[in-house]
Protein backbone atom coordinates (compact mmCIF):
# COMPACT_ATOMS: atom_id res chain seq x y z
CA UNK A 1 0.00 0.00 0.00
CA UNK A 2 1.02 3.22 -0.40
CA UNK A 3 1.95 5.54 2.20
CA UNK A 4 -1.15 7.72 3.08
CA UNK A 5 -0.42 11.71 2.88
CA UNK A 6 -1.47 12.82 6.20
CA UNK A 7 -2.13 16.73 6.44
CA UNK A 8 -2.58 18.92 9.59
CA UNK A 9 -6.32 19.40 10.69
CA UNK A 10 -8.45 21.45 12.52
CA UNK A 11 -8.29 20.35 16.43
CA UNK A 12 -12.03 19.21 17.75
CA UNK A 13 -12.76 20.84 21.08
CA UNK A 14 -15.87 19.61 23.37
CA UNK A 15 -17.18 21.91 26.01
CA UNK A 16 -18.63 20.15 28.99
CA UNK A 17 -19.36 21.40 32.86
CA UNK A 18 -22.20 21.62 34.96
CA UNK A 19 -25.75 22.70 33.87
CA UNK A 20 -25.30 27.04 33.21
CA UNK A 21 -21.93 27.10 34.04
CA UNK A 22 -21.77 28.86 31.02
CA UNK A 23 -20.43 26.33 27.87
CA UNK A 24 -22.50 27.58 25.13
CA UNK A 25 -22.18 31.09 26.58
CA UNK A 26 -18.36 30.43 26.35
CA UNK A 27 -18.58 28.97 22.59
CA UNK A 28 -21.38 31.87 21.48
CA UNK A 29 -18.32 34.69 22.67
CA UNK A 30 -15.38 33.22 20.91
CA UNK A 31 -18.02 32.47 17.85
CA UNK A 32 -19.54 35.84 17.63
CA UNK A 33 -22.95 35.21 18.06
CA UNK A 34 -25.89 34.21 20.23
CA UNK A 35 -27.62 30.53 21.21
CA UNK A 36 -28.31 30.64 24.14
CA UNK A 37 -30.74 33.43 23.57
CA UNK A 38 -32.69 31.09 21.04
CA UNK A 39 -32.73 28.43 23.47
CA UNK A 40 -35.70 26.83 25.17
CA UNK A 41 -34.73 27.78 29.44
CA UNK A 42 -31.48 28.88 28.35
CA UNK A 43 -31.09 24.92 28.56
CA UNK A 44 -28.71 23.25 25.93
CA UNK A 45 -30.58 20.09 25.20
CA UNK A 46 -28.12 18.32 22.17
CA UNK A 47 -24.87 18.67 20.78
CA UNK A 48 -24.20 21.80 18.45
CA UNK A 49 -21.07 21.85 16.73
CA UNK A 50 -19.17 24.55 14.95
CA UNK A 51 -16.10 25.44 13.42
CA UNK A 52 -14.31 28.74 14.13
CA UNK A 53 -11.79 30.66 12.11
CA UNK A 54 -8.97 32.20 14.38
CA UNK A 55 -7.68 35.74 13.39
CA UNK A 56 -4.56 33.71 12.06
CA UNK A 57 -6.91 32.05 9.74
CA UNK A 58 -6.66 28.65 11.54
CA UNK A 59 -9.78 26.56 12.25
CA UNK A 60 -11.01 25.11 15.58
CA UNK A 61 -14.21 22.71 15.65
CA UNK A 62 -16.01 23.05 18.38
CA UNK A 63 -18.40 20.53 20.11
CA UNK A 64 -21.10 21.87 22.70
CA UNK A 65 -22.13 19.80 25.31
CA UNK A 66 -25.77 19.87 27.99
CA UNK A 67 -24.94 20.19 31.09
CA UNK A 68 -28.21 18.99 32.38
CA UNK A 69 -27.74 15.90 34.08
CA UNK A 70 -30.38 13.62 31.87
CA UNK A 71 -27.44 14.32 29.31
CA UNK A 72 -24.78 12.07 30.79
CA UNK A 73 -25.04 9.83 27.66
CA UNK A 74 -24.20 12.71 25.10
CA UNK A 75 -21.15 14.11 27.29
CA UNK A 76 -19.78 10.72 26.88
CA UNK A 77 -20.02 10.42 23.14
CA UNK A 78 -18.74 14.48 23.37
CA UNK A 79 -16.00 13.18 25.24
CA UNK A 80 -15.44 10.08 22.90
CA UNK A 81 -15.08 12.04 19.86
CA UNK A 82 -13.01 14.87 20.61
CA UNK A 83 -9.20 15.51 20.89
CA UNK A 84 -9.26 18.32 23.54
CA UNK A 85 -12.04 18.72 26.52
CA UNK A 86 -12.57 22.15 28.19
CA UNK A 87 -14.22 21.90 31.47
CA UNK A 88 -16.14 24.69 32.01
CA UNK A 89 -16.52 25.42 35.60
CA UNK A 90 -18.04 28.62 36.92
CA UNK A 91 -15.73 30.36 39.76
CA UNK A 92 -19.05 31.23 42.13
CA UNK A 93 -20.49 27.88 42.11
CA UNK A 94 -17.42 25.63 41.99
CA UNK A 95 -17.52 21.92 41.19
CA UNK A 96 -20.84 20.43 41.06
CA UNK A 97 -22.01 16.70 40.11
CA UNK A 98 -22.12 17.18 36.19
CA UNK A 99 -18.15 19.16 36.61
CA UNK A 100 -17.30 15.76 38.47
CA UNK A 101 -18.99 13.57 35.88
CA UNK A 102 -17.37 15.53 32.98
CA UNK A 103 -13.65 14.98 34.46
CA UNK A 104 -14.33 10.98 34.33
CA UNK A 105 -15.55 11.11 30.69
CA UNK A 106 -12.77 12.98 30.12
CA UNK A 107 -10.38 10.39 31.92
CA UNK A 108 -11.95 7.51 30.52
CA UNK A 109 -11.76 8.90 27.04
CA UNK A 110 -7.53 9.69 27.55
CA UNK A 111 -8.28 12.93 26.22
CA UNK A 112 -6.11 16.33 27.41
CA UNK A 113 -8.23 18.42 29.29
CA UNK A 114 -8.46 22.78 29.17
CA UNK A 115 -9.86 24.02 32.51
CA UNK A 116 -12.04 27.08 31.82
CA UNK A 117 -12.93 29.08 35.15
CA UNK A 118 -15.76 31.03 33.94
CA UNK A 119 -17.84 34.03 35.19
CA UNK A 120 -14.47 35.56 36.94
CA UNK A 121 -16.59 38.95 36.75
CA UNK A 122 -19.09 38.19 39.39
CA UNK A 123 -18.02 39.79 42.85
CA UNK A 124 -18.03 36.27 44.67
CA UNK A 125 -16.17 34.18 41.93
CA UNK A 126 -13.25 32.59 44.12
CA UNK A 127 -10.59 30.67 41.76
CA UNK A 128 -8.71 29.73 43.62
CA UNK A 129 -11.08 27.41 45.18
CA UNK A 130 -12.11 26.02 41.91
CA UNK A 131 -7.92 25.10 42.07
CA UNK A 132 -7.97 23.65 45.13
CA UNK A 133 -10.93 21.23 44.71
CA UNK A 134 -9.94 20.13 41.18
CA UNK A 135 -6.80 18.52 43.55
CA UNK A 136 -9.64 16.35 44.97
CA UNK A 137 -10.04 14.44 41.54
CA UNK A 138 -6.24 14.29 40.27
CA UNK A 139 -6.33 17.36 38.19
CA UNK A 140 -3.14 19.57 39.12
CA UNK A 141 -3.00 22.97 37.27
CA UNK A 142 0.34 24.27 36.29
CA UNK A 143 -0.22 26.64 39.36
CA UNK A 144 -0.48 23.66 41.76
CA UNK A 145 2.85 22.23 40.34
CA UNK A 146 0.86 19.71 37.68
CA UNK A 147 0.33 19.99 33.94
CA UNK A 148 -3.21 20.97 33.42
CA UNK A 149 -3.74 24.25 32.02
CA UNK A 150 -5.91 26.47 33.33
CA UNK A 151 -7.29 29.74 32.43
CA UNK A 152 -9.96 32.76 34.07
CA UNK A 153 -12.12 33.47 31.67
CA UNK A 154 -15.75 35.58 31.36
CA UNK A 155 -18.23 34.93 28.66
CA UNK A 156 -20.02 37.46 29.58
CA UNK A 157 -17.65 40.25 29.94
CA UNK A 158 -15.22 38.66 27.19
CA UNK A 159 -12.42 38.08 29.49
CA UNK A 160 -9.50 35.77 28.80
CA UNK A 161 -10.94 35.15 25.44
CA UNK A 162 -7.31 35.25 23.79
CA UNK A 163 -5.56 33.43 26.42
CA UNK A 164 -8.19 30.05 26.11
CA UNK A 165 -7.72 30.20 22.43
CA UNK A 166 -3.81 30.16 22.63
CA UNK A 167 -4.00 27.51 25.07
CA UNK A 168 -6.31 25.31 22.73
CA UNK A 169 -3.83 25.78 20.24
CA UNK A 170 -0.46 24.88 22.05
CA UNK A 171 -2.49 22.00 22.89
CA UNK A 172 -3.29 21.20 19.59
CA UNK A 173 0.17 21.33 18.09
CA UNK A 174 1.74 19.14 20.74
CA UNK A 175 -0.72 16.75 19.41
CA UNK A 176 0.41 16.62 16.06
CA UNK A 177 -3.29 16.16 14.44
CA UNK A 178 -3.40 14.77 10.82
CA UNK A 179 -5.64 13.29 8.66
CA UNK A 180 -5.62 12.57 4.91
CA UNK A 181 -8.47 14.40 2.91
CA UNK A 182 -7.87 12.61 -0.05
CA UNK A 183 -9.89 9.69 0.28
CA UNK A 184 -12.91 7.95 0.92
CA UNK A 185 -14.91 10.17 4.04
CA UNK A 186 -15.17 8.23 7.39
CA UNK A 187 -16.98 10.24 10.32
CA UNK A 188 -19.30 9.74 13.38
CA UNK A 189 -22.90 10.79 13.64
CA UNK A 190 -23.11 13.63 16.06
CA UNK A 191 -26.73 13.46 16.65
CA UNK A 192 -29.70 12.62 14.12
CA UNK A 193 -33.04 13.50 13.51
CA UNK A 194 -36.07 13.09 11.45
CA UNK A 195 -36.87 16.81 9.83
CA UNK A 196 -40.37 17.51 8.94
CA UNK A 197 -39.46 18.72 5.23
CA UNK A 198 -36.10 16.88 4.45
CA UNK A 199 -36.45 13.66 6.11
CA UNK A 200 -33.51 12.26 8.07
CA UNK A 201 -30.69 14.14 8.69
CA UNK A 202 -27.67 13.21 10.61
CA UNK A 203 -24.87 15.88 12.12
CA UNK A 204 -21.49 14.44 11.22
CA UNK A 205 -17.93 14.77 11.79
CA UNK A 206 -15.51 14.13 9.93
CA UNK A 207 -12.60 12.01 10.63
CA UNK A 208 -11.17 11.60 7.68
CA UNK A 209 -11.31 11.84 3.41
CA UNK A 210 -13.35 14.32 2.19
CA UNK A 211 -17.19 13.53 2.06
CA UNK A 212 -19.00 15.00 -1.28
CA UNK A 213 -22.21 15.69 -2.91
CA UNK A 214 -23.52 12.40 -4.67
CA UNK A 215 -21.08 10.43 -2.31
CA UNK A 216 -22.71 6.72 -1.96
CA UNK A 217 -22.42 5.59 2.34
CA UNK A 218 -23.35 3.49 5.17
CA UNK A 219 -24.43 4.88 8.30
CA UNK A 220 -24.95 2.54 10.91
CA UNK A 221 -27.48 0.48 10.05
CA UNK A 222 -28.55 2.62 6.94
CA UNK A 223 -27.06 3.61 3.73
CA UNK A 224 -27.87 6.44 1.51
CA UNK A 225 -26.48 8.53 -1.44
CA UNK A 226 -25.22 12.58 -0.10
CA UNK A 227 -28.26 14.74 -1.26
CA UNK A 228 -26.77 17.97 0.28
CA UNK A 229 -24.28 18.88 2.51
CA UNK A 230 -25.19 22.27 4.99
CA UNK A 231 -22.51 23.49 7.29
CA UNK A 232 -22.49 24.75 10.87
CA UNK A 233 -23.65 28.33 9.46
CA UNK A 234 -26.98 27.13 7.75
CA UNK A 235 -25.20 26.97 4.12
CA UNK A 236 -25.36 24.45 1.25
CA UNK A 237 -21.54 22.93 0.62
CA UNK A 238 -20.35 20.52 -1.68
CA UNK A 239 -17.63 18.87 0.38
CA UNK A 240 -16.36 18.52 4.00
CA UNK A 241 -13.38 17.55 4.92
CA UNK A 242 -11.45 16.29 8.17
CA UNK A 243 -12.06 17.92 11.15
CA UNK A 244 -15.71 19.36 9.38
CA UNK A 245 -19.41 19.18 11.03
CA UNK A 246 -21.97 19.15 8.53
CA UNK A 247 -25.68 18.01 8.01
CA UNK A 248 -26.26 14.81 5.68
CA UNK A 249 -29.08 14.57 3.71
CA UNK A 250 -30.07 11.47 2.07
CA UNK A 251 -30.26 9.20 4.44
CA UNK A 252 -32.39 5.89 4.26
CA UNK A 253 -33.88 6.52 8.08
CA UNK A 254 -32.55 8.51 11.08
CA UNK A 255 -29.19 6.80 12.59
CA UNK A 256 -28.10 6.56 15.68
CA UNK A 257 -25.86 9.32 17.46
CA UNK A 258 -22.24 7.57 18.13
CA UNK A 259 -23.16 5.50 14.44
CA UNK A 260 -19.76 5.85 11.98
CA UNK A 261 -20.29 6.98 8.42
CA UNK A 262 -18.19 5.51 5.53
CA UNK A 263 -18.21 6.29 2.20
CA UNK A 264 -18.72 2.97 -0.39
CA UNK A 265 -18.14 2.31 -3.93
CA UNK A 266 -21.60 1.04 -4.69
CA UNK A 267 -25.24 1.13 -3.34
CA UNK A 268 -26.17 -2.52 -3.39
CA UNK A 269 -22.82 -2.60 -1.42
CA UNK A 270 -24.40 0.13 1.15
CA UNK A 271 -27.25 -1.50 1.43
CA UNK A 272 -25.95 -5.09 2.12
CA UNK A 273 -23.36 -3.65 4.76
CA UNK A 274 -26.44 -1.38 6.59
CA UNK A 275 -28.85 -4.51 6.04
CA UNK A 276 -26.26 -7.00 7.73
CA UNK A 277 -25.70 -4.38 10.71
CA UNK A 278 -29.81 -3.88 10.79
CA UNK A 279 -30.09 -8.22 11.47
CA UNK A 280 -27.40 -8.25 14.14
P1 LIG B 1 -26.37 24.20 29.85
O1 LIG B 1 -26.07 24.03 28.41
O2 LIG B 1 -27.84 24.26 30.08
O3 LIG B 1 -25.69 23.19 30.70
O4 LIG B 1 -25.81 25.64 30.33
P2 LIG B 1 -24.45 26.33 29.87
O5 LIG B 1 -23.30 25.78 30.62
O6 LIG B 1 -24.37 26.33 28.38
O7 LIG B 1 -24.63 27.83 30.41
P3 LIG B 1 -25.22 29.08 29.61
O8 LIG B 1 -24.25 29.54 28.58
O9 LIG B 1 -26.60 28.75 29.19
O10 LIG B 1 -25.20 30.17 30.76
C1 LIG B 1 -25.97 30.05 31.94
C2 LIG B 1 -26.16 31.41 32.57
O11 LIG B 1 -24.91 31.93 33.04
C3 LIG B 1 -26.72 32.46 31.61
O12 LIG B 1 -27.63 33.26 32.30
C4 LIG B 1 -25.50 33.26 31.22
O13 LIG B 1 -25.79 34.59 30.88
C5 LIG B 1 -24.67 33.21 32.51
N1 LIG B 1 -23.24 33.37 32.26
C6 LIG B 1 -22.49 32.66 31.39
N2 LIG B 1 -21.20 33.08 31.42
C7 LIG B 1 -21.14 34.06 32.32
C8 LIG B 1 -20.08 34.88 32.82
O14 LIG B 1 -18.92 34.83 32.40
N3 LIG B 1 -20.41 35.79 33.79
C9 LIG B 1 -21.66 35.91 34.28
N4 LIG B 1 -21.86 36.83 35.24
N5 LIG B 1 -22.68 35.16 33.82
C10 LIG B 1 -22.43 34.26 32.87
NA1 LIG C 1 -27.88 26.96 30.36
MG1 LIG D 1 -25.47 25.28 27.02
Amino acid sequence: DAVESLLPRPPVVTIMGHVDHGKTSLLDALRGTDVVAGEAGGITQHIGAYQVTQKDKSKITFLDTPGHEAFTEMRQRGANVTDIVILVVAADDGLMPQTIEAISHTKAAGVPMIVAINKIDKHDANAQKVRERLLEHDIQVEEMGGETQDVEVSALKKLGLDDLIEKIQLQAELLELRANPDRSAEGTVIEAKLDKGRGPVATVLVSRGTLRVGDIFVCGAESGKVRALIDDKGRQVKEAGPSVPVEVLGLSGVPMAGDPLQVVETEARAREVAAYRASV
